[in-house]
């Protein structure tokens, strides 16, 4: 069985380059590896959990969906996908969130610290805290369980969320298996990439911090601009300069080969310019990113063609999703009503199946009545009788009592019957009489 490893990015802002180096590059290297399943989504429901403007939400999973794809994800082979396109994931939210603790949420981190800012800010604890916040973590595991994952690249602060999606999956496996194991026990795999780059001013890049570096926005200026940002210390050109713990190197680290590393530390050391130096990061990056940008704005310009993109993702991704939805559904007992086995199978059967009286008159003019088994054969032969009424009530008497009214008729074994073949007949008649 392949390695499955899957991914998702929440989409509630463009990407910045420390996504790019941290997330993005990475999982496309990896699913083009011989052996390797990736999945790969825009978490649009998890965005919603965060934003409630619809345009902002729009823009983001087009922008994210374009960034993936121009950056050279193959969507032959990974599948390539929108969360809110597979139906069957919120429905697995619902099975898992009905197995989920509520005190085990209570301890995820994103809750917590939600309740701490509150706390600390003098209001009730759950101010502005969302059943979606609150949830959140369940909803990240039906992601991943879904598509029976064994890897999930992720950084440190989803690590929490991963162990999770480990408990939920075991506790539904072993409440529902009887043995089986619905559920792939994922695991996180944080590695040094997905440490988040440094930004502008050294700390990690991020958004809140106002210090990232754009990827695509803006073009090739703001990238110029924002490089001439990073911060760096004052001294001058022709001055050895400190490699060690600047933003810039690392950044410049990133994208070099080791030898460009190596190389670049040497000259700054030997006393190369910060401005130079950030002439030299901005080309080095801009080599890689330069025909992304052009693919990202072709591709910005085609909505319709990224759209079709996702939907032949969805499809593919849906594909695995809905099959094991519909054995999880049976297997917590939501299952199509069935006719009963026993009435099902042996209605049609029994009718031609039953012994069956019949009544005749006879060129003698008497009244007659006999006992044929299923197979034809004639088990009981009646005498005559002068009326045609005195030979039913014999026939509804042997009906309704069976074998017991039998010594008491006036009926005879037929040729080659015996006792107990009559005695059984009847005994199915009487059965087959009070169903
Ligand atoms: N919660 C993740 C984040 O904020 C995004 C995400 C949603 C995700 N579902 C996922 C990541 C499933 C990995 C697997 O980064």
């Amino acid at each position: 069985m392949p390695q499955r490893v899957l991914t998702g990015i929440t989409t509630t802002g463009t990407l910045h380059l420390g996504n790019y180096v941290g997330a993005v590059r990475p999982c496309i290297i990896a699913s083009r590896e011989p052996g390797v399943e990736s999945f790969f989504f825009m978490a649009d429901y998890h965005a919603l959990i965060k934003c409630d403007d619809p345009e902002r939400i729009e823009r983001s999973r087009l922008q994210i969906a374009a960034t993936w794809l121009a950056a050279g994800l193959d969507t032959e082979r990974a599948v390539f996908y929108r969360q809110s396109d597979i139906p069957e994931i919120p429905e697995l939210t619902w099975l898992l969130t009905c197995v989920t603790s509520k005190g085990q949420m209570n301890r995820a981190h994103a809750y917590k610290a939600s309740v701490d800012a509150n706390l600390a800010a003098g209001e009730d604890a759950d101010a502005n805290i969302s059943m979606g916040l609150y949830s959140y973590p369940i909803l990240m595991a039906a992601d991943i369980l879904m598509f029976n994952a064994h890897r999930v690249p992720v950084g440190k602060d989803q690590v929490q969320h991963i162990e999770m999606a480990r408990d939920v999956a075991q506790r539904f496996n072993h409440l529902f298996g009887r043995g089986h194991e619905f559920f792939v026990l994922p695991e996180a795999q944080v590695d040094a990439e997905m440490e988040l780059l440094p930004g502008l001013d050294g700390r990690k890049m991020s958004k809140s911090y106002d210090n990232v570096i754009p990827l695509f926005d803006g073009g090739a200026t703001a990238l110029r601009e924002a490089i001439a940002r990073i911060v760096t210390d004052s001294r001058l050109p022709g001055e050895p300069k400190e490699t060690e713990g600047s933003a810039l190197v690392t950044i410049h680290d990133a994208f070099a080969t080791p030898a460009q590393r190596v190389a670049f530390r040497d000259e700054l050391r030997a006393g190369l310019g910060w401005g130079e130096a950030k002439q030299r990061l901005f080309d080095l990056i801009d080599t890689e990113i330069g025909p992304m940008r052009s693919r990202y704005e072709a591709l910005m310009a085609h909505p319709e063609r990224i759209e079709q993109t996702l939907q032949e993702g969805a499809a593919k991704a849906r594909a695995v999703a809905a099959p094991l939805l519909a054995q999880l559904r049976e297997a917590v007992g939501l299952r199509r009503f069935q006719p009963l086995k026993a009435v099902a199978s042996e209605t049609p059967k029994s009718r031609s199946a039953l012994p069956v009286f019949k009544q005749y008159r006879e060129s003698d003019g008497r009244f007659y009545f006999k006992l044929n088994a299923a197979d034809g054969r004639t088990l009981l032969q009646s005498q005559g009788f002068s009326g045609g009424r005195e030979a039913g009530e014999w026939v509804k008497r042997l009906k309704t009592e069976g074998e017991s009214a039998l010594p008491h008729a006036p009926v005879a074994l037929a040729d080659g019957a015996t006792a107990a073949e009559a005695a059984e007949a009847l005994a199915m008649l009487r059965a087959a009489e009070s169903s």
